[in-house]
């Protein structure tokens, strides 16, 4: 199985949301009506999710949210409810995306609460983990992986799906993507550590980091690489598609 997923952080309105999706869906079919071992996903938005959810009914595509809290309702103001998202049809949360971590001091125990209650609902939470450029030059790049899966999954459900992605932070939208072997090397940690913990081989490890159509292809090839987590490139329908193609 191959993942496909685009993450918009907070880019697009709802009508605009509708517009990809009416150039999107329809060549995006062909893919996936001939190929039963690709899944595709949606990370818009909170308040896009409605609009996505919507134009994308009836098409084998999945919708989630960029982030839930740990709680359904309450007094949290600014949060965003992982049982809303799954009344409307969401199926999927990202958690622990770096931009989160960074600009909104997101520890790896909140991240780690978040986890367990979009499992507890029955949705798959997505995790992000990676290094920034000071901890890998400074050779830590498996260390922080090792300590954000441990810490991350800390109340993980092993029976209950979700996935990872792995994104090392430098090469989040700067155009910089890491090099076949570093890919390599960390997806083959992720995966060790996974298996060690006794999670299912099944598990999906997604790379992110300056995906673009022309890179792709090379990485998909790598071993333990399930797909991706795609930014900038998801934005526009023509390119996400030749991503979703690779
Ligand atoms: P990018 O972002 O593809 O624009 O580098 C990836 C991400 O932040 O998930």
């Amino acid at each position: 199985m191959k993942f496909f997923a685009a993450n918009w952080k907070l880019y697009k309105t709802p009508s605009e949301t509708r517009d990809f999706f009416g150039k999107f869906l329809e060549p995006a079919s062909k893919i996936l009506n001939s190929d039963t071992q690709t899944e595709i996903l949606f990370f818009p938005p909170a308040v896009n999710l409605e609009a996505a959810v919507q134009s994308t009914k009836g098409f084998k595509v999945q919708v989630g949210a960029q982030n839930s809290y740990f709680e359904s309702e309450g007094a949290f103001t600014g949060e965003t409810s992982a049982q809303t998202v799954k009344t409307i049809g969401g199926t999927w949360i990202l958690l622990g995306h770096s931009e989160r971590r960074k600009l909104f001091a997101e520890s790896d125990e909140l991240i780690a609460k978040k986890f367990a209650y979009v499992q507890k609902l029955g949705l798959k939470p997505m995790l992000c983990i990676g290094e920034t450029l000071e901890e890998r030059e400074s050779g830590k790049t498996l260390n922080v992986i090792q300590k954000q899966l441990s810490l991350g999954l800390a109340q993980a459900n092993a029976n209950q799906p979700f996935a990872i992605a792995y994104e090392p932070v430098w090469a989040i939208g700067t155009g910089k993507v890491a090099s076949l072997e570093q890919v390599q090397e960390a997806h083959a940690q992720v995966r060790a550590e996974l298996t060690a913990k006794g999670y299912s081989v099944e598990t999906p490890i997604l790379y992110g980091g300056s995906v673009k159509p022309d890179n792709a292809k090379a990485l998909i090839q790598i071993k333990n690489v399930n797909g991706f987590l795609v930014g900038g490139a998801s934005l526009d329908a023509k390119s996400f598609l030749e991503i979703c193609q690779a």
